[in-house]
Protein backbone atom coordinates (compact mmCIF):
# COMPACT_ATOMS: atom_id res chain seq x y z
CA UNK A 1 0.00 0.00 0.00
CA UNK A 2 2.87 2.21 0.82
CA UNK A 3 4.61 1.40 -1.83
CA UNK A 4 1.35 2.26 -4.07
CA UNK A 5 1.36 5.38 -2.46
CA UNK A 6 5.05 6.33 -2.58
CA UNK A 7 4.89 6.07 -6.38
CA UNK A 8 1.98 7.71 -6.98
CA UNK A 9 3.38 11.13 -5.39
CA UNK A 10 6.54 10.26 -7.12
CA UNK A 11 4.59 10.09 -10.67
CA UNK A 12 2.58 13.68 -9.77
CA UNK A 13 5.85 15.79 -8.35
CA UNK A 14 5.98 17.08 -12.01
CA UNK A 15 2.68 19.16 -12.33
CA UNK A 16 1.80 18.83 -8.19
CA UNK A 17 2.32 22.62 -7.40
CA UNK A 18 0.97 23.61 -9.95
CA UNK A 19 -2.50 21.18 -9.79
CA UNK A 20 -2.73 22.86 -6.28
CA UNK A 21 -3.31 25.95 -7.31
CA UNK A 22 -5.95 24.99 -10.14
CA UNK A 23 -7.54 22.35 -7.33
CA UNK A 24 -7.71 24.92 -4.79
CA UNK A 25 -8.68 27.72 -6.68
CA UNK A 26 -5.20 29.12 -5.04
CA UNK A 27 -6.15 29.11 -1.63
CA UNK A 28 -3.77 26.22 -0.04
CA UNK A 29 -1.51 29.01 -0.34
CA UNK A 30 -3.59 31.14 2.42
CA UNK A 31 -4.39 28.15 4.47
CA UNK A 32 -0.40 27.07 4.68
CA UNK A 33 -0.22 30.64 5.87
CA UNK A 34 -2.50 30.32 8.34
CA UNK A 35 -1.92 26.99 9.62
CA UNK A 36 2.30 28.16 10.38
CA UNK A 37 1.49 31.30 11.51
CA UNK A 38 -0.61 29.06 14.39
CA UNK A 39 2.43 26.85 15.54
CA UNK A 40 4.27 28.70 18.05
CA UNK A 41 8.32 29.28 17.51
CA UNK A 42 11.33 30.41 19.26
CA UNK A 43 14.66 31.80 17.52
CA UNK A 44 17.11 28.87 17.48
CA UNK A 45 14.30 26.39 17.54
CA UNK A 46 13.94 23.20 14.95
CA UNK A 47 11.43 22.67 13.33
CA UNK A 48 10.38 19.42 11.37
CA UNK A 49 7.68 19.47 8.49
CA UNK A 50 6.94 15.63 7.77
CA UNK A 51 5.53 14.35 4.21
CA UNK A 52 6.70 17.89 2.83
CA UNK A 53 6.00 17.26 -0.64
CA UNK A 54 7.33 20.09 -2.93
CA UNK A 55 8.62 22.04 0.46
CA UNK A 56 5.79 24.93 0.99
CA UNK A 57 5.50 24.43 4.50
CA UNK A 58 8.96 24.27 5.24
CA UNK A 59 10.06 27.71 3.27
CA UNK A 60 6.78 28.78 5.11
CA UNK A 61 8.19 27.99 8.28
CA UNK A 62 11.69 29.86 7.11
CA UNK A 63 9.91 32.62 5.90
CA UNK A 64 7.37 33.35 8.79
CA UNK A 65 10.74 33.01 11.20
CA UNK A 66 13.02 35.13 9.45
CA UNK A 67 15.16 32.22 8.82
CA UNK A 68 15.81 31.90 12.44
CA UNK A 69 14.59 28.57 13.07
CA UNK A 70 16.08 25.75 11.55
CA UNK A 71 13.79 23.73 9.23
CA UNK A 72 14.04 20.10 7.75
CA UNK A 73 11.61 18.97 5.38
CA UNK A 74 11.27 14.73 5.01
CA UNK A 75 9.38 13.22 2.02
CA UNK A 76 9.27 9.35 1.29
CA UNK A 77 8.89 10.52 -2.14
CA UNK A 78 12.71 11.45 -3.31
CA UNK A 79 11.34 13.26 -6.68
CA UNK A 80 9.14 15.15 -4.75
CA UNK A 81 12.43 16.12 -2.20
CA UNK A 82 13.90 16.73 -5.70
CA UNK A 83 11.52 19.27 -6.58
CA UNK A 84 11.40 20.64 -2.77
CA UNK A 85 15.20 21.33 -3.31
CA UNK A 86 15.01 23.23 -6.54
CA UNK A 87 14.28 26.85 -5.01
CA UNK A 88 16.21 29.28 -6.46
CA UNK A 89 15.23 32.00 -4.05
CA UNK A 90 15.38 30.23 -0.67
CA UNK A 91 17.64 31.03 2.02
CA UNK A 92 19.16 27.52 2.79
CA UNK A 93 20.66 28.51 5.50
CA UNK A 94 18.73 27.07 7.84
CA UNK A 95 16.71 25.26 5.85
CA UNK A 96 16.95 21.52 4.32
CA UNK A 97 15.13 18.88 2.90
CA UNK A 98 15.36 14.85 3.24
CA UNK A 99 13.95 11.33 2.19
CA UNK A 100 12.57 9.58 4.99
CA UNK A 101 9.12 7.67 5.83
CA UNK A 102 6.58 9.50 8.73
CA UNK A 103 6.50 5.91 10.21
CA UNK A 104 10.03 5.62 10.85
CA UNK A 105 11.86 8.93 11.44
CA UNK A 106 15.91 8.81 11.58
CA UNK A 107 15.94 12.09 14.06
CA UNK A 108 16.16 11.68 18.15
CA UNK A 109 13.71 11.48 20.98
CA UNK A 110 12.73 15.10 22.09
CA UNK A 111 14.47 16.42 19.14
CA UNK A 112 12.39 19.47 17.50
CA UNK A 113 10.41 22.15 18.82
CA UNK A 114 7.48 21.52 17.02
CA UNK A 115 6.70 18.92 13.74
CA UNK A 116 3.63 20.22 11.46
CA UNK A 117 2.40 17.42 8.70
CA UNK A 118 -0.13 18.94 6.00
CA UNK A 119 -2.40 17.14 3.65
CA UNK A 120 0.10 14.24 4.06
CA UNK A 121 -1.29 12.33 7.55
CA UNK A 122 -4.29 10.71 5.63
CA UNK A 123 -2.08 8.96 3.17
CA UNK A 124 0.00 6.80 6.08
CA UNK A 125 -1.22 3.24 6.77
CA UNK A 126 -0.72 2.93 10.71
CA UNK A 127 -2.44 6.20 11.26
CA UNK A 128 -1.75 5.52 15.17
CA UNK A 129 1.88 4.79 14.42
CA UNK A 130 2.39 7.96 12.37
CA UNK A 131 1.49 10.22 14.95
CA UNK A 132 3.61 8.47 17.87
CA UNK A 133 6.40 8.96 15.83
CA UNK A 134 6.14 12.45 15.29
CA UNK A 135 5.44 12.89 18.79
CA UNK A 136 8.48 10.81 19.51
CA UNK A 137 10.68 13.32 17.98
CA UNK A 138 8.96 16.17 19.62
CA UNK A 139 10.13 17.84 23.10
CA UNK A 140 7.92 17.96 25.74
CA UNK A 141 5.72 20.91 25.31
CA UNK A 142 6.19 21.18 21.58
CA UNK A 143 3.03 21.57 19.10
CA UNK A 144 3.05 19.00 16.67
CA UNK A 145 0.36 20.69 13.68
CA UNK A 146 -1.54 19.02 11.34
CA UNK A 147 -3.70 20.36 8.54
CA UNK A 148 -5.94 17.66 6.44
CA UNK A 149 -8.86 17.56 4.92
CA UNK A 150 -12.15 17.20 6.05
CA UNK A 151 -15.70 16.57 4.58
CA UNK A 152 -17.89 19.63 4.55
CA UNK A 153 -21.21 20.48 6.12
CA UNK A 154 -24.20 20.76 4.15
CA UNK A 155 -25.65 23.03 2.16
CA UNK A 156 -21.80 23.46 0.99
CA UNK A 157 -21.53 19.43 0.45
CA UNK A 158 -23.45 19.31 -3.18
CA UNK A 159 -20.83 21.22 -4.38
CA UNK A 160 -17.87 19.56 -2.54
CA UNK A 161 -19.21 15.86 -3.86
CA UNK A 162 -19.24 17.51 -7.88
CA UNK A 163 -15.80 18.82 -7.20
CA UNK A 164 -14.38 15.72 -5.83
CA UNK A 165 -15.89 13.19 -7.61
CA UNK A 166 -15.77 15.19 -11.30
CA UNK A 167 -13.74 18.27 -11.38
CA UNK A 168 -10.87 16.90 -9.26
CA UNK A 169 -10.36 14.04 -10.98
CA UNK A 170 -10.75 15.55 -14.14
CA UNK A 171 -8.57 18.15 -14.19
CA UNK A 172 -5.88 16.03 -12.74
CA UNK A 173 -5.80 13.92 -15.32
CA UNK A 174 -5.92 16.65 -18.00
CA UNK A 175 -2.55 18.24 -16.49
CA UNK A 176 -0.80 14.93 -14.87
CA UNK A 177 -2.26 12.75 -17.01
CA UNK A 178 -2.83 9.81 -13.76
CA UNK A 179 -6.03 9.79 -13.75
CA UNK A 180 -5.84 6.98 -10.75
CA UNK A 181 -4.17 10.18 -8.31
CA UNK A 182 -7.05 12.47 -8.23
CA UNK A 183 -9.68 9.88 -7.84
CA UNK A 184 -7.67 8.20 -5.26
CA UNK A 185 -7.46 11.87 -3.17
CA UNK A 186 -11.00 12.34 -2.70
CA UNK A 187 -11.62 8.57 -1.80
CA UNK A 188 -9.24 9.19 0.70
CA UNK A 189 -10.74 12.32 1.98
CA UNK A 190 -14.16 10.65 2.31
CA UNK A 191 -13.24 8.22 4.98
CA UNK A 192 -10.83 10.33 6.86
CA UNK A 193 -12.28 11.01 10.47
CA UNK A 194 -11.90 15.16 11.02
CA UNK A 195 -13.22 17.52 13.62
CA UNK A 196 -14.52 16.78 16.98
CA UNK A 197 -13.51 12.74 15.74
CA UNK A 198 -10.05 13.35 14.42
CA UNK A 199 -9.26 15.00 17.98
CA UNK A 200 -10.93 12.02 19.89
CA UNK A 201 -8.32 9.81 18.12
CA UNK A 202 -5.26 11.94 19.49
CA UNK A 203 -5.83 12.52 22.08
CA UNK A 204 -6.43 8.63 22.94
CA UNK A 205 -2.93 8.01 21.90
CA UNK A 206 -2.04 9.25 25.48
CA UNK A 207 0.97 11.62 23.76
CA UNK A 208 -1.00 14.96 24.25
CA UNK A 209 -2.04 17.37 26.99
CA UNK A 210 -4.53 19.30 24.78
CA UNK A 211 -5.75 19.07 21.57
CA UNK A 212 -6.97 21.97 19.62
CA UNK A 213 -8.61 22.31 16.05
CA UNK A 214 -9.31 25.28 13.68
CA UNK A 215 -12.25 24.56 11.13
CA UNK A 216 -11.41 26.27 7.80
CA UNK A 217 -12.91 26.50 4.26
CA UNK A 218 -16.85 25.63 5.98
CA UNK A 219 -15.41 22.18 6.82
CA UNK A 220 -13.42 21.47 3.95
CA UNK A 221 -9.70 22.05 5.61
CA UNK A 222 -9.15 21.55 9.52
CA UNK A 223 -5.82 22.36 11.34
CA UNK A 224 -4.59 20.32 14.81
CA UNK A 225 -2.67 21.54 17.01
CA UNK A 226 -1.54 18.97 19.64
CA UNK A 227 0.52 19.66 22.89
CA UNK A 228 3.11 16.91 23.78
CA UNK A 229 2.99 16.01 27.43
C1 LIG B 1 -0.78 15.62 -0.62
S1 LIG B 1 0.98 15.66 -0.45
C2 LIG B 1 1.21 17.00 0.69
C3 LIG B 1 2.52 17.73 0.45
C4 LIG B 1 2.73 18.99 1.28
N1 LIG B 1 2.83 18.71 2.69
C5 LIG B 1 1.65 20.01 1.03
O1 LIG B 1 0.94 20.40 1.98
O2 LIG B 1 1.52 20.45 -0.12
C6 LIG B 1 1.29 14.27 0.54
C7 LIG B 1 2.77 13.95 0.66
O3 LIG B 1 2.91 12.93 1.67
C8 LIG B 1 4.00 12.12 1.30
N2 LIG B 1 3.89 10.90 2.10
C9 LIG B 1 2.87 10.00 2.12
N3 LIG B 1 3.14 9.01 2.99
C10 LIG B 1 4.36 9.28 3.53
C11 LIG B 1 5.18 8.63 4.49
N4 LIG B 1 4.81 7.47 5.05
N5 LIG B 1 6.37 9.20 4.83
C12 LIG B 1 6.76 10.37 4.26
N6 LIG B 1 6.04 11.02 3.31
C13 LIG B 1 4.85 10.49 2.96
C14 LIG B 1 3.82 11.97 -0.21
O4 LIG B 1 4.99 11.53 -0.86
C15 LIG B 1 3.40 13.37 -0.61
O5 LIG B 1 4.50 14.17 -0.97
Amino acid sequence: MSEKVQRMFSDISGDYDLLNDLLSFGRHRLWKKRFVSKIPMNDGGRHLDVATGTGDIAREVVRQSDGKVRVVGVDFSESMIIKAKYCKDCDWTNLEFQVGDATDLIFDSEYFDSVSISFGIRNIPGLVNAINEMSRVLKPGGILAIMEFGTPDAPFRWFYNFYSKTFMPFVGKIISGHSDAYTYLPETIKVFPYGANFKRILLDTGNFTDVRYEKMELGTVYAYYCVKK
